[in-house]
């Protein structure tokens, strides 16, 4: 029997974004979302049996500090549902403890999809700690039930879609939202450049910001343009015209923001630092640099470029005042298991 699983597994960065959840319970998307696994960004997650007790303990490394600290009650809380629900759609009893370890490599809750990574690396963690053998779709679908919706990205390689799914069923309805890989890392030699603002935690956390999409009147607008984008975006993907590509991922990035600075609560994640990077990425294309930008659900900014043009970009962004530090993503595989005893 396993005793103990390691798994490392990337954050991701959604090109056309997911924000908004058509069904909370089955964490289920109103359209489908297309993203990069990230090099540089990469949870690590250990999760070993304990037979001695029935709990669940998490001990976790943020990013820049050097112990580990325990996990709070509601964090546990959280995990110990996603774990029972695990069991019991493997229908496999859950009969003892677990203590789980993580560490990040980049900071927590700033923006960068911490949560993806993580719930990819649990799900995939304990999946494999069960000796259940399930399809990647499978697995993907599984790591989208932890609530953590986009952690489903993080399971395929590379570029990942994930299909916002179909079905009368809740049950067909739940098992057709998956994520797969269309293109393997390789494909294209672009990078994603986290310009660093803060390492602060977001007060909101993406969970409560999806209930208030449908509140915002430009909502609707967004469910109706964001299919054509999804269209448009397939095509210069399909044909490496990156100019196109960038144009569609900014007007995504932008179509979100609207929608979350116009629901009820608002959320502005942006800062002015936030709005001074994206200036400068405009600036910097207008004087015919091919870059564009992308933000989450927090301050900091995602910076893409063709991989040619990355060591000019991030040293143009590396000598801005409010920069902490530039994370460099390549595109990257997607959670793996790396330790098993
Ligand atoms: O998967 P969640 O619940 O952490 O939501 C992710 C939301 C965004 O990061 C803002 C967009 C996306 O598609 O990654």
């Amino acid at each position: 029997m396993i005793q103990s699983v390691t798994v490392t597994s990337p954050a991701n960065i959604a090109f056309i974004k997911y924000w908004g959840q058509k069904n909370d319970e089955l964490v289920l998307p109103f359209h489908d979302s297309f993203s990069m696994n990230l090099s540089g960004c990469v949870s690590t997650v250990t999760i070993q049996r304990q037979q001695a007790i029935k709990d669940l303990t998490m001990q976790s490394k943020f990013y820049g500090q050097t112990e580990f600290s325990e996990a709070n009650s509601a964090q546990l809380h959280k995990i110990k549902q996603f774990f029972d629900f695990v069991h019991q759609y493997l229908n496999i009893p859950s009969s003892h403890g677990y203590s789980i370890t993580s560490e990040n490599s980049f900071p927590h809750k700033a923006g960068i999809a911490s949560s993806a990574s993580f719930y990819a690396g649990l799900t995939l963690g304990l999946v494999t700690l069960l000796e259940a053998e399930i399809s990647q779709a499978e697995m993907s679908m599984l790591a989208r039930m932890s609530g953590s919706g986009s952690a489903a990205r993080s399971i395929p390689d590379g570029f990942v879609w994930w299909h916002k799914g179909n079905g009368e069923t809740p049950v067909e309805l739940m098992k057709s939202s998956v994520a797969e890989s269309i293109a393997a890392p390789n494909y294209w030699d672009i990078a994603d450049l986290v310009v660093l603002l803060t390492q602060d935690q977001k007060k909101v956390g993406s969970q409560a910001g999806h209930k208030g999409a449908v509140s915002s009147a430009f909502f609707p607008d967004r469910l109706l343009s964001v299919d054509e984008r999804l269209k448009t975006i397939r095509t210069a993907f399909d044909h490496k015209d990156f100019a196109t590509f960038g144009k569609i991922m900014e007007e995504d990035t932008l179509s979100m923001h609207l929608v979350m600075m116009t629901q009820n609560p608002p959320l502005y994640f942006w800062s002015g630092k936030t709005l001074e990077v994206m200036k400068q990425v405009v600036n910097l294309r207008e004087q015919g640099m091919h870059v564009y930008f992308s933000i989450d659900a927090g301050e900091n900014v995602h910076v893409i470029c063709q991989k040619a043009d990355e060591a000019k970009i991030a040293a143009h962004f590396r000598q801005q005042p409010d920069v902490l530090n530039i994370i460099h993503n390549d595109p990257a595989p997607g959670a793996r298991v790396t330790q098993l005893v």
